[in-house]
């Protein structure tokens, strides 16, 4: 019998409020201490780019990004456990640096743990360079953590 291997095609879309409680149920096994859903319907309220990404009709990531006074921020990037490892943190981190372009801004700016050596290798992968670092920005288990500051120029130097 013949064994059809099937890639998962993923799509890109806007992020509805109809999408909020699965993109929360990501979110919370994603990371320790997660963005609650009124974070990320607050985000949708702002008018602020949310992108997800679907496979087989289910959302299995998303980005935000906040565009304001000629800089782009990247809240948040995340793709669900069992969907990690198939381009799609890479898909959505394009094609929101892709709309950062677009919206003619200077600079795109992230904050991430220093110990998030997966994310720190996709930003580096796309270009982005560290320029700071903000103390005890995160939460942490015995504490605080600092976060690095990461910065893609999209604009050529003056
Ligand atoms: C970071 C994250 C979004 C990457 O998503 P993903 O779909 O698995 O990533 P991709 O398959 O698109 O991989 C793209 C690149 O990321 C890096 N990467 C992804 N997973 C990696 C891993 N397990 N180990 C090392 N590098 C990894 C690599 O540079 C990879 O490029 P390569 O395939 O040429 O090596 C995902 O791991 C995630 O959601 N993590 C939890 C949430 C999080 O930490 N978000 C970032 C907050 S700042």
């Amino acid at each position: 019998m013949n064994s059809v291997v099937r890639e998962p095609v993923p799509q890109l879309r806007a992020m509805l409020p109809g999408d909020l409680a699965l993109v929360a149920d990501i979110e919370r096994r994603s990371y320790e201490f997660p963005w609650s859903r009124g974070i990320f319907r607050d985000c949708l309220l702002a008018g602020y780019t949310c992108l997800l990404i679907e496979a087989e009709d289910q959302p299995r990531g998303y980005g935000i990004l906040s565009v304001a006074g000629g800089e782009a921020h990247l809240l948040n990037l995340c793709v669900d456990r069992d969907w990690r490892r198939y381009g799609f943190g890479e898909l959505l981190l394009a094609e929101l640096i892709s709309r950062a372009r677009s919206a003619g801004v200077r600079q795109m700016l992230l904050e991430v743990r220093p110990s998030n050596e997966t994310a720190l290798r996709l930003y580096r992968k796309y270009g982005f360079r560290p320029v700071g670092r903000r103390r005890g920005y995160y939460r942490a288990e015995d504490g605080r953590e600092d976060a690095v500051v990461l910065a893609l120029r999209l604009v050529p130097d003056e």
